[in-house]
This record gives structure tokens, sequence and C-alpha cells, in this order.
């Protein structure tokens, strides 16, 4: 693998909410990882700041564990660990008061060759004064990258408003909007299945493609994260990742794989979605919320045994289904169901682009009827691509019709393993190359559709529907696709 690793530029990342979660559990694992595989060297330095009191060795000594508990052993290697550590440092530092901002001069370099980055993973509104102090200590450079994150807001007036603050220092050139999403492997493959193929351009438009499914299923629950509460399934999932998925699918070809070219035709799809208003909301969505059940064989609470007492009786849904409409040429006529919860089944995200059905068969119904194509694009886990064909079942005894995929499993066809989204988007940012982040425009483009969606579900009395945990979502999802004399996919092959 490693002969296909470009290096990067040595770096000075500085990681606000060093002692979070995320930093633990995704950015410094994902950092390991590229270090291990010679992507950057000691010449950088990953800069923690966060409240805590720490030392430098107090710091290196959470980064260590943080790589025992979320690395693989397989990959890890005492004396690459113990390079890759000697990049890290610490400054403690209280960004809501000025008086205990830490001195981080003297761990940044000034020399231009060394690119310089800010990840803020702290609550967004903190953003703002974050980005201020950055610029009145003068820690900013334009060529400084900030990097940011959601929640970026909860509809799109506050999402301004944190883009506002941002804004107010960073230029959007500078502005690294990660949606985790856009860094999975097979989401990638999707823009190298349509656009680096012949095959599949030529019929992907509402003359063939009869429907388009996204499922992004999960078997976890909601957790105890008291944000999930404040967010709700179509936040926390539908705004942002399915959301990019969809514009994904649903793009024209960009004129080049040029940052600025691909989202300008993802925008493009997000303002041609038809508006779900008004009493439209509840014909086209479903919103559901878990009960007691029993998820991987083992028995679950309901979404309401989690929640402290407080937030008992809230309408917080842990599921979504709805159906999206894109008014433009190509896709009129094609609906594209969305699904998305907690506590479903198992975890399994897929793209399904459902094919019309042949004009004419020349076969007799004896011999089965030819069923309409199916391409899968499975996202995760057992990441592939399935085309479901029609085939003439082997053996003497006549023509008789079968429906086989064939299959690619990246696992078997790759002995290498799959990057976490985050290895690379990280890398991106020191790149200077934002084709995998959100533009601004987009963001808002996005919760522009998303917040009338809200807005109805908010002014509506009833609660979301129930459904058992272990099960995909209540029976009105269910509906929604069959209304429409569809269904949704199972993969049984
Ligand atoms: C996050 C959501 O953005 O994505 C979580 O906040 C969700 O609720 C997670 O579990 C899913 O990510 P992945 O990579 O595990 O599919």
């Amino acid at each position: 693998m490693s002969s296909r690793i470009i290096p990067v530029q040595p770096f000075d990342y500085v990681v606000f909410g060093a002692t979070g979660d995320l930093t633990r559990r995704k950015l410094i694992p994902a950092l390991y990882h590229r270090f291990k595989d010679a992507q950057f060297d000691e010449q950088s330095r990953i800069i923690g700041v966060s409240r805590t009191k720490l030392t430098d060795a107090e710091f290196q000594k959470a980064a260590r564990d943080s790589i025992e508990q979320f690395v693989e052993p397989e990959y890890r290697d005492a004396a690459t660990i113990d390079r890759f550590i000697g990049c890290f440092s610490y400054v403690a530092n209280d960004v809501t008061n000025e008086a205990n901002w830490g001195d981080l001069s003297k761990k940044l370099r000034d020399d231009p060759k060394i690119i310089r980055a800010f990840y803020l993973a702290i609550a967004p509104d903190l953003f703002g004064p974050t980005c201020e102090y950055i610029q009145k200590k003068k820690y900013y450079r334009r060529d400084a990258r900030v990097v940011i994150e959601k929640p970026l807001g909860h509809d799109l007036a506050s999402s301004m408003a944190i883009n506002d603050a941002v804004s107010k220092i960073f230029k959007e050139d500078q502005v690294y909007r990660i949606d985790h999403y856009l860094g999975k492997e097979t989401v990638q493959n999707l823009l190298a299945l349509r656009f680096a193929n012949i095959l599949f351009e030529p019929i992907w438009n509402s003359a063939h493609i009869d429907h388009v499914q996204i499922t992004v299923a999960e078997s976890v629950g909601a957790g105890t994260r008291g944000y999930y509460d404040e967010s709700g399934a179509l936040r926390d999932m539908v705004q942002n990742h399915i959301i990019q998925l969809l514009c994904l699918v649903a793009m024209e070809p960009p004129a080049s794989d040029d940052a600025n070219a691909l989202r300008d035709e993802k925008l493009k799809v997000l303002r041609s979605l038809k508006p779900v208003t008004g009493a439209d909301v509840a014909r086209a969505t479903v919103r559901g919320q878990y009960r007691a059940g029993s998820v991987d064989g083992a028995a679950v609470a309901s979404y309401q045994d989690e929640l402290p007492a407080e937030k008992k009786g809230s309408h917080t849904e842990t599921f979504v289904a709805l159906k999206a409409e894109i008014e433009n040429w190509r896709w009129s006529g094609v609906p594209f169901y969305i699904r998305t919860g907690k506590r479903l089944p198992s975890r399994a995200s897929e793209i399904v682009i459902q094919f019309r059905h042949i004009p004419h068969s020349i076969f007799d119904h004896a011999e089965g009827a030819p069923r309409a194509n199916t391409l899968v694009i499975r996202i995760q886990p057992d990441e592939g691509v399935k085309l479901f064909l029609m085939i003439k079942d082997p053996g003497p005894g006549g023509m008789r019709l079968r429906e086989v995929p064939l299959n690619l499993s990246f696992a078997e066809a790759f002995a290498e393993r799959t990057p976490e989204a985050y290895e690379r988007l990280l890398l991106d940012v020191v790149r200077g190359q934002q084709t995998l982040f959100m533009r601004r425009d987009e963001l808002e483009a996005a919760w522009t559709w998303i917040d009338p969606i809200r807005d109805a579900w908010n002014a509506s009395p009833d609660a979301p529907q129930q459904y058992m945990s272990g099960t995909w979502g209540p029976t009105a999802a269910i509906a929604l696709i069959e209304r429409d004399g569809r269904t949704w996919h199972e993969d049984g092959n």
C-alpha cells in the first residue's frame, strides 16, 4: 500500500477539544495510520488544546492510550507509536476566557512551508470566539485552514450564525466543513463508478431508473449523548450524511474534480429538491422512536428508558423515512426513498438504484418474468457493489430465467485495509483539497430543505410512531414506499 502514498507537507495541526471523544476515538487513530504509512513524519506537530491542565507528557500518554484502544492490534507497532507520539504537545487553554488563553506561539512555527491547521473539535458556539482569538493572538495566516464539524446549527438561521462567526476571520477557501461520510471509501467510489465508467451514465436518468433508495441503518441506540435528543435523526443523519449521498447520486457530471466544480453540481441538486412543506410532510415523511426489543440477540431498552428523568416524554425521532423528489430534467418522476434509524436489525448502509423493467419481454411466463435490474452500492459494512442481472438458469431443461448478482466485494478484491474516513479528510485539509468538504451554500441549501419538515413535526401534537428495537422502523415506513407500488430492497443474495 505504501507505494501509492504521497507524503504531505509538514504541518502544525492545532486540535481544540484535544481531550474530547472525537479526538480520542477518531482523530488520533486516523493520524496514527497516516503516520504509519509514512504520509507524514516527525517534522509535523499535533498540538492539543483544551481546558484540562495537562503536561506534554500527560497528553502524549492520552494519545498512546487512544491508539491502544482504537487501533487494531495488528497495526500497532511500538517503535512507530513512539515516533508518532513525539509529534504531540499540549497547551492548556480556556477558549471562553481570554485571560486563560494559553500561549500557542511557542508551538507554532513561522515557516510558510509548514501548513497550519486549526481543528475545532469543540461546541459550535465556541467557534466564533476561538477564531477571533486565533486572529487576535496572531496565529492566523491567510493560508491557514480551519476545520469544523457538525452540529453546524440546528436550522438555517443558527447555521448561518455559525458560518458568519467563522467567516469573520477565515475566508471560504480556508474553511473545511467535515461530513465524515464524504471521507468514506465507498462514497468516493460512487464518483468513480459514475464518472470513470461509460456504462452507467447514459442510463442514469428517469428514462431508465425507476427509483432510488438510500438506507443508513444502525443497530446501536442513541446512547446517552445529550446532543442526540436535541437533534434527532433528521438533523443528525439526513441533513448532512444522507443528503450528501443523494447529491452524489443525482448530480450532473462535473467538468473536473476541482472542489468547486463538484460542489457547484451538488448545490444544483440541493436547489432542485422539491420542498416538503405543510400537508405534504405527513404524506412524504415518517418519524419513529424505538421501543424496547432485541438487537443481535440482546435485549435493549426503549429510547424513553434511556433518557434522563427531565427528558422523559421527548418526541425526538430515532428513525426517519421520507420520499424526496428532484425537480429537474434528469430526475423528474424518480422518487428517492430515504430511511435511517437507530436500533434497526443491523448496521447496513446502502444505495439502491432500481432500474426500470425492460420494455418488452420475449420470454413467456413459464420461463420466469425478467426482473428489473438493480445496482446496490454497499457503503458499510461489507463494502462493495452488486449489480443484479437476469441470466439463464444453467443446465438442460429449457430456458428459465434467474436473477444473480455480479458481486464486487472490496474486501475480497483488495487485500488492503479500508482507511477510516478521517484519515483521508485530515490530510486533505493539509493538502488544501476541499472537494470532500461542504461549502457554505450547500450546507444552507440543505437546511432550507430540512427546516419545513422539522417545523411541521414540531407543530404536530403527534408523537413519533413507536417501533420495536430490532425491526426496520414503524410500519408506516413500509407503507410509505408500498403505496407507490415499490418495496424496500432486501438483499437475499
Ligand atoms: C454521526 C452521527 O454523524 O454519524 C451518529 O452523529 C452516527 O449518530 C454516526 O452514529 C454514524 O457514522 P458511521 O460512520 O458509523 O456510519
